[in-house]
């Protein structure tokens, strides 16, 4: 198994802005009175403890979701995703940080469910504790592409999959638009959400001519980076691609990302937009 472990960036700027959307993305499916299966292919542990060491030794989390703690002037449409994060931390000190299974854990209704995959056999191991008691979550050890053909399309017929891949190893992204295909073939009314980091321009134009030439209609493609495009030290930006987008998402993420860009970044720092890739 290779090294990445995500407590070192838990409730990072790629972190907020991830949840964020995905609580949105939540939110949206749970306005219709079906139940839906959220699928989380690369789930981590659910949940960060922000005094460990792996979170202490960059303290990324003080670039992300600490700079939207004290904010008493959030956006109404961050509510439910910072209501997340309170939830984690009752005390009202921010000790600990949600990761998308215990987001969706929060926003899903009784009839809804989880189905959770991990690789990292201990991630995965955490995260069965952590959702021992959660009878609307299935966890799984498995490969979270191999998840897009065992878990698509769930019986419920409507559902949000969040592919969170790592990115530590070379063609990640091609094997993202391979999975975007195989989700969209086997579920074409299914809502898909992948997050991607923004690397190298020549990279980052490969990827979209590939997602292109899926032919899949109506990706959203949003974006938000805090540092220039030259930037090398660390990660400068990420993205997150949106299959099927609920209605209204698209306008509230036009309404999200600059509000999102300021607070992480800073003013006159960083960029962001959305569009429809096609
Ligand atoms: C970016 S983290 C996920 C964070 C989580 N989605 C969240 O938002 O809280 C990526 C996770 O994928 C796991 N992983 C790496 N390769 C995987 C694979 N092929 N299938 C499933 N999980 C994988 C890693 O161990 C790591 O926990």
């Amino acid at each position: 198994m290779r090294a990445y472990r995500h407590h070192f960036h838990a409730g990072n700027f790629a972190d907020v802005f991830k949840h964020a959307l995905f609580a949105r993305l939540l939110v949206a499916l749970a306005k219709k009175e079906k139940p839906f299966c959220c699928l989380d292919t690369h789930a981590g542990t659910g949940r960060y403890d922000l005094a460990h060491r792996w979170a202490q030794k960059n303290r990324e989390y003080e670039g992300g979701i600490s700079r939207l703690w004290q904010r008493r002037d959030a956006p109404a449409l961050l509510a439910p995703y910072l209501e997340a994060v309170r939830a984690e931390n009752p005390d009202g000190s921010l000790g600990v940080y949600p990761g998308s299974p215990a987001i969706a854990r929060r926003l899903l209704r009784a009839d809804d469910r989880m189905v959770l995959c991990e690789l990292n056999e201990k991630d995965k191991d955490a995260l069965r504790k952590n959702f021992a008691r959660e009878r609307r979550a299935g966890v799984h050890l498995l490969d979270g592409f191999q998840a897009v053909k065992a878990f698509l399309p769930p019986r419920e017929r409507r559902g949000l999959m969040l592919m969170d891949a790592s990115f530590d190893r070379k063609g990640e992204y091609a094997r993202v638009v391979e999975a975007l295909r195989e989700a969209h073939n086997r579920f074409a009314t299914g809502v898909f959400a992948f997050w991607y980091p923004l690397m190298e321009p020549a990279a980052l134009r490969a990827f979209e001519r590939d997602l292109r030439e899926t032919r899949v209609p109506g990706i959203v493609q949003l974006e938000l980076w805090v540092h220039p495009a030259d930037w090398t030290a660390d990660l400068r930006g990420c993205g997150m691609l949106v299959v099927n987008s609920p209605f209204g998402f698209e306008n509230e993420a036009r309404a999200l990302l600059p509000w999102l860009l300021t607070a992480l970044a800073g003013p006159g720092a960083g960029g962001q937009r959305v569009r429809a890739l096609g």
